[in-house]
């Protein structure tokens, strides 16, 4: 597609959410199901809840300014996807793998989080003021998640790592 205003990136940016987002609804159950620690399961698992709501929501704004939200791939998520898929391979200490999938979910969250950001900005200057509120709710929800994941690693996950580590 060509990208001739500001418009026209809103909707290519859009897409991309998109994709990424059904990617991630995937990709979740997955990395639930190789969490060992209830806390990281329940925060994978009550996550793909919300990003099943964010796809919804995606759906509902797509519709509501007339735009076709699918079509598109999102090569950054199938990457970092791709890293989570590395971690559920791995096999090792539970809470060690637990804090390579923290990493790699975290990553995901930034990824959402700018993409968030960057969509409702774009909402905001094109006047698009009835999806305003839907994409900062999603933005919102991305930082939670974050923050989820940094109170479950260093509560829990990172803890006494020194103490195991080699370095004397
Ligand atoms: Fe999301
Ligand atoms: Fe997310």
């Amino acid at each position: 597609m060509s990208l001739d205003n500001i418009a026209d990136l809103f909707e290519e940016q859009l897409k991309d959410v998109y994709n990424a987002e059904n990617q991630l609804t995937k990709a979740l159950p997955k990395m639930a199901k190789k969490a060992s620690s209830p806390a990281l399961k329940k925060a994978f698992e009550s996550h793909l809840a919300e990003t099943k709501v964010h796809v919804e929501r995606l759906a509902d704004v797509a519709k509501s300014l007339d735009i076709k939200p699918s079509g598109k791939v999102c090569k950054a998520m199938k990457g970092l996807i791709e890293e989570g898929a590395e971690v559920i391979e791995e096999d090792g200490e539970e809470a060690v793998i637990d804090a390579a999938l923290v990493a790699a979910a975290q990553r995901v969250e930034h990824y959402e989080i700018s993409a968030y950001g960057t969509l409702a900005a774009m909402a905001e200057a094109l006047g698009y003021k009835s999806v305003i509120k839907a994409l900062r709710q999603t933005e919102k929800e991305e930082y939670a998640a974050d923050k989820k994941l940094t109170e479950i690693s260093e509560g829990e996950l990172l803890v006494g790592a020194g103490a195991s580590s080699e370095e004397e």
